[in-house]
């Protein structure tokens, strides 16, 4: 366990007392959680690189709940912070100091779905996978997909504006969610909760709180259109032997297989090492420098296997691929899907990871791994890239044995600073959470985080929503 630099100061909010304590007894009989065994594992981020130390865990079942709590902390001057699954890479879902840790693990209900429009509605606890198991029954999926999604909630991925899988096909959740409840800083409840396709009358408040981070008001509902799930899936794995040859399969895939596309990821050498080697998993390719995986989603087999069978004769043919396999049945196809979706736990199992997560123009894409690798040297026991390529979001990972400051200090700001020139963002579907709050500057003006400052103070005036994240302390 490595604690990053904590570089920060208790704000002035109140301390729990035993009062405090007894009123939210009595307000959530048998959701108060003061027990420190169980609260570790909510003070500890997922990466294990950040630990709070807050002495109590508040577990709600409903929006009123949400809603009182709120109004008592405000009152109090008590600071909180909101938890989905504890997924987050950026340190923002646990607690800095000693924040009342508000989880949404007991708001695991779905409200509605209509298998008409494709909307559901349902509660923030709701762990993405269940979700999607309880749409396939219903020829439906979520319109997002994580590695993560066995743990994550719902509320947590729309806290993040979490990326993801599927984003290739069907776009963001700035486009999915038509709704939200939201209980804020007093405790006021903003129902937002639409299930309209288009609704233009006034602003458009939900999109405040999509990727805030907890840090405008907890979230207790969404609504979310859902496509339907596709009877025709095929997986590619490719293997590639130069970058640009992958900017020219990628070309070749959306002008070939268009509506069928459904993903375009990205990994290197490096990354199948780890997969293997941590794993145990099973390459099923020859050892090439990049892979690529592609999947296909349609409505009909025979349509879908002709146009990826002429896709991959033409890339095959014209050289763009030295290696190729093929997987239209589902083991198969979550065998290749899991020498991607597992790289993050492998990386875990290799030493301590400094997590990169970056939008890059594509054509700079791979440089900055290269770059990496070349600046760092032996100093990283691994230097690695993959991601969401058809998203131009890669994540740069970089792995030492243990913590080592120096390393750090090669890698940041330089790494930041590259960015910046080279027009990316420093978070591409992450967030910034406590661990990049401060870098923000790299990818937004003064301006705009003067702007984010000013709308924190007029929805949450004390502070009290998820203190010393996402955004830099205010300054006059
Ligand atoms: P948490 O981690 O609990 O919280 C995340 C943030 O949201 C915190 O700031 C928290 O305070 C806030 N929050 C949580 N719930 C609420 C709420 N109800 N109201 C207000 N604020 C709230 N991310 C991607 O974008 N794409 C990926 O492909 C991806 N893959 C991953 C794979 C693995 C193996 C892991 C471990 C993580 C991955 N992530 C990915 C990161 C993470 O899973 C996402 O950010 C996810 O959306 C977080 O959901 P959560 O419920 O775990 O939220
Ligand atoms: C992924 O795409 O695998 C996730 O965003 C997690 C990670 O960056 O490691
Ligand atoms: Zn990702």
């Amino acid at each position: 366990f490595t604690h990053v630099r904590y570089n920060v100061q208790r704000l002035g909010f109140a301390a729990v007392t035993t009062e405090d304590i007894a009123f939210f007894n009595g307000l959530l009989p048998g959701s108060v959680v003061t027990d420190p065994d169980i609260l570790e594992a909510s003070n500890v981020d997922w990466l294990r690189t950040m630990r709070g130390r807050s002495q109590l865990l508040l577990r709600p079942r409903t929006t009123e709940e949400v809603s009182q709590i709120l109004r008592y902390c405000n009152s109090r001057n008590l600071a909180v912070n909101p938890q989905g699954g504890n997924t987050g890479l950026v340190g923002g879902s646990v607690p800095v100091f000693d924040e009342i840790i508000i989880s949404t693990v007991q708001m695991d209900n779905i409200i509605n779905f209509n298998s008409t429009t494709g909307v559901l509605t349902c509660e923030a606890g709701c762990i993405l996978e269940n979700l999607n198991n309880y749409l396939e029954e219903q020829d439906f999926i979520m319109p997002l997909d994580l590695g993560s999604k066995g743990s994550c909630h719902i509320g947590g991925n729309v806290s993040t504006n979490a990326g993801g899988l599927r984003l290739l096909r069907y776009g963001s959740l700035r486009g999915t969610v038509l709704g939200l409840e939201v209980v804020l800083a007093d405790g006021a409840i903003l129902n937002c909760l639409s299930s309209l396709r288009k609704d233009n009358t006034g602003y458009d408040l939900k999109q405040l709180f999509i990727g805030a981070e907890g840090t405008l008001g907890i979230i207790t509902a969404v609504s979310i259109l859902c496509p339907r799930k596709s009877p025709a899936v095929n997986v590619a794995l490719l293997g590639c032997d130069s970058f640009e040859k992958i900017l020219d399969i990628f070309k070749e895939s959306k002008s070939m297989l268009g509506e069928i596309l459904s993903a375009f990821e990205f990994l290197d050498y490096s990354c199948r090492e780890v997969v293997c080697e941590h794993l145990k998993l099973r390459n099923p390719l020859q050892e090439t420098p990049f892979y690529i995986l592609i999947e296909t989603s349609g409505s009909n087999d025979d349509h879908d296997q002709e146009k990826l069978s002429h896709f991959l004769e033409k890339v095959m043919t014209s050289g763009l691929v030295a290696d190729g396999t093929v997987a239209t049945e589902e083991n198969k196809i979550k065998a290749l899907w899991a020498l991607r979706e597992r790289i993050t736990e492998a990386l875990v199992h290799d030493g301590f990871v400094y997590k990169y997560d970056i939008s890059l123009p594509l054509e700079r894409f791979h440089e900055i791994v290269i770059d990496m690798r070349n600046r760092l040297g032996v100093r990283a026991k691994r230097v690695v890239g993959y991601g969401h390529l058809g998203d131009g979001n890669l994540h740069l990972n970089i792995v030492s044995p243990a913590f080592d400051q120096q390393l750090l200090d090669s890698i940041e700001p330089y790494l930041y600073e590259w960015i910046a020139q080279h027009c990316g963002s420093i978070s591409a579907e992450h967030g910034l959470g406590f661990k990049k709050k401060n870098c923000i500057y790299f990818s937004k003006s003064r301006a705009a985080v003067h702007m984010m400052q000013q709308m924190k103070a007029i929805l949450d005036p004390k502070g009290i929503l998820n203190p010393y994240k996402t955004l830099p302390a205010f300054t006059q």
